[in-house]
Parts: structure tokens; C-alpha cells; sequence
């Protein structure tokens, strides 16, 4: 006899259905799981034996083998568990009405003694199981949260598989949580900008950056705010859409970091990786491609804090995923892309001492080693950097005002008016392309030329600046994208000549610092 039961498996971000054939033939005791299992599945055969037994579920004394189908995808991880045992005891005829787990789909890890864990990247394979036409999703209890974030699927947390059995037998019925449960995620306490005292420029670079999106580099003397402003950004970035919500939780469901208790994340992430960290680690990587750091902070940023502190490797890493917003890892077990459309902010004092540049203070840094400390930043990483800023020194009477600074609050706002004119934009563009901008910084080149005409009076300007600044086409363009956000956070239909002007200086910088 053959019975089936389904589940879903994960491949990155993206879940796919699988189907559980369980057949079971003679009176032999052997038990088997084929399909491209790895080690964890492989165990499962004790898992699932025992939490029977434990359980007082009859387990047949038959030669079994379970299939997991498609059986070309390489399977992995232990929330298969609890559809091999649902196979099982479909094949042993143990539920009153077998054909009410069609339209069902299991997941969660068994312990010995019965009990279903949680696992890792539910909202991605409930989604799959969504997808395939499944109406209802049984998973451990401590991932109901998380699961019910899709909203159209009746989704049931189990505790145990007697409690499961008993539900399909109409002994106890389990109550299925439909529609999401009521989020109970706070938002994370951000410090805000009104501790920020002077620093009017990098203020104003800093609401620009957070409302296109744009990459931005903060470089001083120590002591002048880099790091504290850096991590304000989180308090008046815009509020994510759901699409960028499921993503970042996908993401995050995936690396098993999702905080308990919480179905959908709603904050945009802020990720600030030490600068000993691997290459692995900041874009991805292992045995069994893991998403690094630049994917956690998809849909938020990437703060990199003394950046030249970092190995150079991993910073070059950084050129390729700045650039197409999603990165591909390839392994033995596939190759698997993730998301990473975020915003890198870095800070950096110019030179070992800090001091170079400083007007009062003299650098005692030798010229050759001024230059072995900013040449590790490469380049082309520095072109893909929109904004640089200096951070300067704050003169006595700046620090001893009495008066508060503007709060993020207030920011946001200007912030999220200026992101829904972006997303305006590109609300009724069906290509590949549009369909995904949510920011200035994601248009790409084609876009440019719709969106940020220039002027004639606009275009002599660029070409000075493109000549005197030495601009790649890269930094052309990103020049570009920066002056349309600048018009929209003032609210302009075209770009003006002050908005170009502002955008350039924002980007003049290396002049000083790395030549
Ligand atoms: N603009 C400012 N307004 C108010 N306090 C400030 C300002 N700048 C610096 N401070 C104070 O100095 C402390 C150190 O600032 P911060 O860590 O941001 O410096 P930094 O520029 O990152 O220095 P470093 O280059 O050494 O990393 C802050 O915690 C804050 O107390
Ligand atoms: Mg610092």
C-alpha cells in the first residue's frame, strides 16, 4: 500500500512542495528515506520511530520506504519529521478520514519523545504550500506566529503528535489561527537624532541617504558623531512595504534569527558586523549556502563601522552584491541566491592618528602611511559609495546648547513623503525591472534618462563637474539618482540646478582624502 502525505523544503529563500510516499510491504522491520536525503533526514528513521513508539502510536513491523518527491532536489534539515510520520501512520490506517490530510501540509521536527520543535524558514515553505494549493498548514507551535503572516491559509501550531492525531480523529480539535495574529512586535528602541548636537551637514546628508536608499560614507577626526549618527539611520528610515516585510523575515526565518514571537519584521533591519568578521560571513556562503550579512540587511543597512579596520577581501567582497542588489552562491549542494538590496553606511577616521585634515589639531601620521591607511579602500568600492561626508570637530558652542536638535520623528516624516513619491513612480511599471523599486538608488541606467532628465542648464554643470571631478559613468549616474532624491525630498517635479549642485558636492570628497 501507498500512502502520501505533504510537506515543503526550503532552497534559499524559495520553499517548494514535497510529497511524502510512504510504502510499506511483508512483515520485515526496515526502515528507509530515499530522495537525496542529507544526514539530518537520514536520522529522522530514529526520530520518527521513537516519537511513535513514545507516543503509544502503533508503528508498523514492515519493510517501509518513505520518498520524498521530487526526489532530483537535495533535501535538508529535520522539518520533514513530522510528514514522514503522518505517511506512516496514514499507511497503518490510523486516521478516521484519511483523505481530510490531502489538502494538508506538515512541518516540524520531532523530538524522542513526541514533541514537534520548531525549525528554521517556516514562512518560506508555508508560502510554497500556499502556493501549491494547500489550505492548511500544521506546524510546530512555536512557528504559528510566523507562518500566519501569509494570512490566507488556515495555519495550526502543534504541540505533539498524540495532540495531532487526536485532531484528525476528532477527539480534540486543535483551533487553526486564520487572517494573522495580531503583531506583537514592538519597535525596536532606536536612539534618536535629537542627541545629535551641530552637525548640519551630515544631518542633512543623512535624510538623504535614508530617503533614496543611497550608500554613504562618514569620515573624521574621533569623537565627532560618526558612529552615533550612523546608528540613528534605523529611527528615520521609511516604513518597509510587505512585500520588503516578507522578504526580510523570509531572510531571516531562514538564518533561524527570527526573534521569538514575532510573525512578521517590520522594522528594517540594521546590521553592524564586526570589522574581524570572514567573507563567508558578510555575503554568504558554507557548506550549505547560508545568507551573510548583506542579505540580513536586505531592505535596511549595512553599517561597516572603522571601515579600513576591516581585511580588504571582505570589503572587496562587498563590489559585486553593491552592485546587483542580489548575490549567487554556489556549492556542491546547488546554487542558491539571495537577496541583498541594502544600504551601506561606513565610517572612518582619514588616517591611523584621525587627526589628518583637522584644523586644530596636527596629524602625526607620515604621508606614506596617510596613504596605506586610505588605500584600503579600493577604488572601485569608493565609487559605489554616493555620499561621502566629512564629520567635522564641533566648536564649543554647538556641544553646550541648551536646545534639543530635531527628533527622528520628525525626519521620518519628510523621509516617507519623499519614498512615496519614489514608489509613486514606479507603482504602474509592470517590468521586470520597475516592478521591484521601492528607491532612487535601486532605478537603473534606462531609468535615469525617464526620470532625471537634465536641463541644459543642469547638463553644463554635470559636464564640469564630470571633467573637474574626474566621475566614472558610474559615479555620473549615481550622481543622478542622489539629485532626484534630493528634488523629491523637496518636493520637485524636475531636477533643479540646486539639487544637481547639492548632489555633487556630496559626492567630492575623495579628492581630498584618498588622493
Ligand atoms: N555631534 C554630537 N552631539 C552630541 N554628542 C556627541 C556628538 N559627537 C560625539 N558626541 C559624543 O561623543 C561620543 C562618541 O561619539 P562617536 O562614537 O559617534 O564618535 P566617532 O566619530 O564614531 O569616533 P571614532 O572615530 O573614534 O569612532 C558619543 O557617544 C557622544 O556622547
Ligand atoms: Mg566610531
Amino acid at each position: 500500500m501507498i500512502s502520501k502525505a505533504y510537506s515543503a523544503g526550503l532552497f534559499g529563500i524559495d520553499g517548494y512542495l514535497v510529497t511524502v510516499e510512504c510504502h510499506s510491504t511483508r512483515n520485515l522491520s526496515c526502515f528507509e528515506i530515499v530522495g537525496l536525503p542529507d544526514n539530518a533526514i537520514k536520522e529522522a528513521k530514529e526520530r520518527v520511530k521513537a516519537a511513535a513508539i513514545n507516543s503509544k502510536l502503533p508503528f508498523p513491523q514492515k519493510e517501509i520506504i518513505v520518498n520524498l518527491a521530487p526526489a532530483d532536489k537535495r533535501k535538508e534539515g529535520s522539518s520533514f519529521d513530522l510528514a514522514i510520520l503522518v505517511s506512516i501512520l496514514l499507511n497503518g490506517e490510523i486516521f478516521s478520514k484519511p483523505e481530510a490530510l490531502d489538502e494538508c501540509c506538515f512541518i516540524g521536527e520531532l523530538s524522542l519523545s513526541g514533541d514537534v520543535r520548531r525549525v528554521n524558514g517556516v514562512l518560506c515553505m508555508a508560502s510554497a504550500a500556499k502556493n501549491a494549493g494547500k489550505k492548511k498548514l500544521f506546524v510546530p507551535l512555536e512557528n504559528v506566529r510566523e507562518a500566519s503572516a501569509l494570512r490566507d491559509i488556515e495555519v495550526y501550531g502543534v504541540r505533539n503528535v498524540t495532540q495531532l492525531v487526536n485532531h484528525f480523529n476528532e477527539v480534540d480539535k486543535i483551533a487553526p489561527v486564520v487572517g494573522g495574529l495580531d503583531d506583537s512586535e514592538k519597535s525596536p528602541a532606536y536612539p534618536d537624532f535629537s542627541d545629535v548636537m551641530g552637525q548640519a551637514a551630515v544631518r542633512r546628508a543623512t535624510e538623504i541617504a535614508a530617503a533614496g536608499g543611497h550608500n554613504m560614507l562618514l569620515i573624521g577626526p574621533p569623537g565627532t558623531g560618526k558612529s552615533m549618527i550612523a546608528k540613528r539611520i534605523p529611527s528615520i528610515l521609511p516604513e518597509m512595504t510587505f512585500d520588503e516585510s516578507i522578504e526580510t523575515t523570509k531572510i531571516h526565518s531562514v538564518s533561524g534569527i527570527l526573534p521569538e514571537g514575532v510573525s512578521l519584521i517590520r522594522e528594517r533591519p540594521f546590521r553592524a558586523p564586526h570589522h574581524t568578521m570572514s567573507a563567508p560571513a558578510l555575503v554568504g556562503g558554507g557548506k550549505i549556502p547560508v545568507p551573510g550579512e548583506v542579505s540580513l540587511a536586505s531592505n535596511g543597512v549595512l553599517f561597516l563601522d572603522e571601515l579600513p579596520e576591516f581585511n580588504r577581501q571582505v570589503t572587496e567582497s562587498l563590489r559585486q552584491p553593491l552592485e546587483d542588489g542580489k548575490i549567487t552562491i554556489t556549492r556542491a549542494a546547488g546554487r542558491i541566491t539571495y537577496p541583498c538590496r541594502f544600504m551601506l553606511v561606513a565610517a572612518m577616521n582619514p588616517c591611523k592618528c584621525g587627526y589628518f585634515g583637522h584644523p586644530t589639531r596636527p596629524c602625526t601620521c607620515k604621508k606614506e602611511e596617510i596613504k596605506k591607511y586610505v588605500s584600503k579602500i579600493s577604488g572601485p568600492l569608493l565609487d559605489r559609495v554616493d555620499i561621502q561626508i566629512e564629520v567635522s570637530s564641533l566648536n564649543y558652542d554647538e556641544i553646550s546648547k541648551k536646545q534639543e536638535a530635531e527628533s527622528s520623528f520628525s525626519i521620518r516624516q519628510r523621509v516617507n513623503s519623499a519614498r512615496k513619491i519614489m514608489q509613486a513612480r514606479f507603482e504602474n511599471d509592470t517590468t521586470e525591472a520597475g516592478a521591484k523599486i521601492t528607491c532612487n538608488a535601486q532605478m537603473e541606467s534606462k531609468h535615469l534618462r525617464k526620470y532625471c532628465a537634465l536641463s541644459p542648464e543642469c547638463s553644463a554643470l554635470m559636464e564640469r563637474a564630470f571633467t573637474a571631478l574626474g566621475l566614472s559613468a558610474r559615479g555620473h549616474d549615481r550622481i543622478l539618482r542622489l539629485a532626484r532624491t534630493i528634488a523629491d525630498l523637496g518636493g520637485s517635479k524636475d531636477i533643479m540646478p540646486q539639487h544637481l549642485a547639492e548632489a555633487i558636492g556630496l559626492r567630492s570628497l575623495d579628492k581630498k582624502y584618498f588622493n
